[in-house]
């Protein structure tokens, strides 16, 4: 089921989930964390960088799986999610290379790559703590809507809409990759405990669909009514249609 907490600010929103995972990595140091992209994790990793720096919170044994990577990006383009978490996260923090893991959008097999990084995560023996944003469309990862509920890891379209909320971060919209490799919307339904992240009015009103509307492909993040844990952390903004 979907358990929702709504926190009177973005900034306390944040704070929560960073502490949320803070707890589960000193439970269980070598937690496999299931990562996200976009403006409002910002603020999440912010949140653990500053708990590693000031509380010693201690990644060295943790291992990360990202949702999603572009086709065709390397990873020192600046549009690149691994560039990005590398900004971000990865370089303020102590977790072991070794241990990061994302799509590779460069692979030339795209199809082998998809197999493989399933592959990876049930080698890790799955996703303990899987933090998810939500497009505004009603994606999780990059699944557009239409994505089937099943789905596994592979390779998506991005949608207009997803495209030009995507644009500011590439340096303008035909700047955004038409592609990305991103975990099935049943990958993401297999991780232990899903923690869906959303701030602000723009993200109220997909919000309410996803929480309290039917299950339906048209809105992938609706699935996580499927979930036997998920947590939605919200600002009053986002949580202001439910
Ligand atoms: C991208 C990511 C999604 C993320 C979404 C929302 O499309 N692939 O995982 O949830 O952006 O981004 P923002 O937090 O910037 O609204």
């Amino acid at each position: 089921g979907v358990e929702v907490i709504v926190l009177s600010t973005a900034e306390e929103a944040v704070r929560l989930v960073a502490r949320v995972v803070a707890r589960s990595v000193r439970a269980r140091p070598d937690l496999v964390l299931g990562l996200a992209t976009g403006r409002t994790m910002e603020g999440v990793y912010r949140e653990l960088v500053r708990l590693h720096r000031e509380e010693g919170l201690d990644f060295s044994r943790c291992r990360t799986f990202n949702l999603d990577e572009y086709v065709g990006v390397s990873s020192d383009d600046p549009r690149s999610f691994r560039h990005w978490m590398q900004e971000h996260f990865f370089r303020h923090v102590n977790l072991q290379p070794a241990n990061v893991h994302l799509p590779d959008g460069m692979a030339a097999d795209l199809e082998a790559e998809c197999l493989r990084y399933e592959e990876q995560i049930r080698a890790a023996g799955g996703v303990d703590l899987q933090l998810l944003g939500i497009g505004r469309a009603g994606h999780i990862g990059f699944n557009e809507p239409l994505s089937s509920l099943q789905s596994r890891t592979r390779v998506k379209m991005l949608t207009p809409v997803t495209i030009r909320q995507n644009a500011a971060a590439c340096g303008g919209e035909d700047r955004v990759p038409r592609r990305a490799v991103t975990m099935g919307v049943g990958t993401i339904l297999e991780a232990r405990w899903c923690v869906l992240v959303a701030l602000g009015l723009e993200k109220a009103e997909v919000v309410a669909r996803a929480v309290e509307g039917p299950i339906t492909s048209m809105v992938p993040a609706s699935a996580l009514q499927l979930h036997p844990r998920c947590t939605v952390v919200l600002d009053e903004a986002a949580a202001s249609l439910l």
